[in-house]
């Protein structure tokens, strides 16, 4: 049986992450992801984000992508994300995976060491016994690293805040800090992404972003089936009732699923994140 950091709590549920650089398509693919996982059976599978995820975590949150580049230096910032990131453990995201929840979560510790490590250059060795303070040896049991030229998820980025401040009436698209940062940062952290892929193989599955939002999900949805064993190729006009829904879970996977009614729902929507 799992335990968390602290070796206090049972963990039933699964922790996906989801990493990759600025407008990447992270928060897009976990919302899509949360809404299949719950069309297979899984009960209130949890979507959250770093920075944030709980009351604390937000306001911190504020501090951190606000401003300008420089105005935290790097360990500073690093010291930000990790108590941000030991209140939404706590509250939130430990919580959760001992109810039986599943936890998607848009960030982790693999963006910690990327963009302070490789980006800001604190160094490896800190940010690790930092981390270690904040989660112990906690990880997540699957980590999308979603691939995309740091260059074009700029773009898409840039796009989403345009079309967001036209809805909301204004006339200036409004960057976060490190979308503002210079362009090599942006390289060094892509390249700290895929250090992590090859470094940790069990852990990590690297998607090609660069393709259509379903198609991208598609490749998220495969990763997640071969790798926590669940079944996310549902085909909603079979669902006929809850044996159904349990029997499409494979058998390792019991104890964190239980059946659900979604007869007659839709196929995903694809979202507009933030
Ligand atoms: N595969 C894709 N192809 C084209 N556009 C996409 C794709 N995925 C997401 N987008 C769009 O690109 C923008 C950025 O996507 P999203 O907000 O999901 O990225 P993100 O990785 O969460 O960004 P950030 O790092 O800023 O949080 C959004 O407008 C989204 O609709
Ligand atoms: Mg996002």
């Amino acid at each position: 049986m799992k335990r968390n950091a602290n070796g206090r709590q049972s963990l039933r549920g699964r922790f996906i992450t989801f990493e990759g650089s600025e407008g990447a398509g992270k928060s897009t693919q976990v919302s899509l992801l949360v809404q299949v996982l719950r069309r297979a059976g899984i009960v209130n599978p949890l979507a959250t984000r770093e920075p944030g995820g709980s009351a604390g975590a937000e306001s911190i949150r504020r501090l951190l992508i606000g401003g300008e580049p420089g105005q935290w230096d790097g360990i500073t910032d690093a010291l930000l994300h990790c108590a941000a990131r030991r209140d939404h453990l706590v509250r939130t995201i430990w919580p959760a995976l001992a109810g039986g929840r599943w936890v998607v979560c848009d960030r982790f510790t693999d963006s910690t060491l990327a963009y302070q490590g490789s980006g800001q250059g604190v160094d490896i060795a800190q940010l690790r016994a930092l981390v270690a303070i904040v989660a112990g040896d906690f990880a997540p049991d699957l980590t999308i690293i979603l691939n995309l030229p740091p260059k074009v998820g700029l773009e898409r980025a840039i796009a989403r805040e345009n079309l967001s401040h036209r809805l909301n009436g204004h006339d200036t698209a409004k960057s976060t800090r490190y979308e503002k940062m210079d362009f090599s940062f942006h390289l060094r952290l892509a390249r700290a992404l895929h250090a992590i892929a090859a470094a940790e193989p069990n852990r990590c599955v690297m998607v090609d972003a660069t393709h259509d939002i379903p198609t991208v999900h598609a490749a998220v949805r495969r990763a997640v089936a071969e790798r926590l064993g669940v079944d996310l190729f549902v085909q909603p006009q079979k669902e006929k009732g809850s044996q159904d829904h349990a029997r499409r879970i494979k058998k390792s996977n019991t104890e964190n699923v239980f059946p659900t009614a979604s007869r007659g729902e839709s196929g995903p929507s694809w979202p507009r994140s933030s």
